[in-house]
């Protein structure tokens, strides 16, 4: 061990199907008298909602829905929510759904205790005060939110998108019920299963991983890589969906310790400016960011082609460290995941623009393997196009 580290996730996780029956005895562990749950639409018209609804009218535990939770939300939907724990007197928020509902209960906690604006805490370690406690219930298997401290909000004025990094973000529980994710459609199984994966790859090849974190990389590679295809081909396989969940659980732990690097740099500035899903945009720069940072860390790359099972006698590291690239080709392919940003009307005089957004990204360019320049950043824009 040569430098002082750090580890830090989630105090309580609880994981498996039917876990949801849990949620009444969870959120009275946290002393719970009034839950606000935070939600969106989708997930209410999909069923969800109303399975940990009864869990708690069982229990008599009384509950309000927020429900005004949009795609990659703007950062002032938390006043709203914020607003609605007050006047409904929730002392407990739970997050039930994809990453926005989950961003947005983590940030409306916190926001609940500390002073307003929300945009001055953008940044690291800037909030002040512990807030209400959060229970958060994924329905995908992807963000991995439910085990960072980091919540993720668009600046549509700059058009980014925008961290906070926090230790009050941290949830009090994570709830993770793969049934939850079995009627997923095949699409957001795919583009949110590869983000999961991307977390695992890039805080396995983080200047900051440790050798904590890089147990769970290695470990939620294994799983995503190993069941992704079968998730998307039957996302009614009980099995495949369990170690997806789990797969972006602990890809989540990792980079929540690790960081990512500029993968997540790349797709920010797509997402906000051109409304991109998080995951696609995430595959669209994977493979031409992985093709740059190679060199950063060539062992840790064919360390990633190892555990993906590719066959690798007899071949070098680089090459082998290659082949980690071409899998991930292959792998966005199979899964009909858009891999040129043309699809999305982006063209080459873009590109400006959108390089200088990701040098914006310094929390995650700091991670990265290899040192990165504006004129980089637009070759490898330009090589995704
Ligand atoms: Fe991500």
């Amino acid at each position: 061990m040569s430098r002082i580290t750090l580890f830090r996730t989630t105090p309580r996780i609880v994981m498996g199907p039917g876990a949801i029956g849990q949620l009444a005895q969870e959120a009275l562990g946290l002393k719970a008298e009034k839950v606000l749950f935070v939600t969106d639409k989708g997930i209410i018209k999909a069923g969800l909602l109303s399975r940990a609804q009864d869990v708690l009218e069982r229990s008599k535990i009384k509950y309000a829905v927020f429900d005004s939770v949009e795609p990659d939300p703007r950062y002032e939907i938390t006043e709203a929510c914020v607003e609605r724990i007050r006047s409904e007197e929730a002392d407990l928020v739970i997050g039930f759904g994809g990453g926005s509902p989950i961003d947005i209960a983590k940030a409306s906690a916190i926001m609940t205790t500390n002073e307003g604006p929300i945009a001055k805490y953008f940044g690291v370690e800037l909030v002040p005060k512990p807030g209400l406690p959060t229970l958060i219930v994924p329905t995908t298997a992807g963000t991995g939110s439910e085990v960072t401290p980091i919540v993720i909000l668009s600046d549509e004025v700059e058009k980014l998108k925008k961290g906070i990094v926090s230790r009050h973000l941290f949830p009090a529980v994570a709830l993770l019920d793969p049934e939850l994710t079995l009627g997923l459609p095949a699409n957001i199984t795919a583009s949110t299963g590869i983000d999961a994966l991307i977390h695992a790859i890039e805080a396995y090849t983080s200047v900051n991983a440790t050798g904590m974190s890089d147990i769970f990389s290695l470990r939620a590679m294994e799983l995503l890589y190993d069941n992704i295809r079968t998730a998307y081909a039957n996302g009614n396989n009980l099995e495949a969906r369990s170690a997806m969940l789990e797969g972006s659980l602990l890809a989540g732990i990792a980079f929540a310790n690790a960081g990512v690097t500029a993968v997540h740099a790349f797709a920010y500035p797509i997402g906000a400016e051109f409304h991109i899903p998080h995951g696609i945009a995430n595959t669209l720069m994977l493979s031409h960011v992985m093709r740059f940072n190679l060199l950063g860390n060539v062992s840790k790359f064919a360390d990633i082609a190892e555990t993906f099972g590719l066959f690798t006698e007899g071949l070098d590291e680089l090459r082998i460290a290659e082949l980690s690239i071409e899998a991930i080709e292959r792998l966005a392919k199979d899964l009909r995941v858009p891999t040129h940003l043309a699809e999305f009307g982006i063209t080459e005089k873009d590109i400006p623009a959108l390089a200088e957004g990701v040098m914006k990204a310094t929390r995650l360019l700091a991670n990265n393997p290899r040192v990165m320049t504006l004129e980089d950043a637009k070759d490898i824009y330009k090589a995704a196009l």
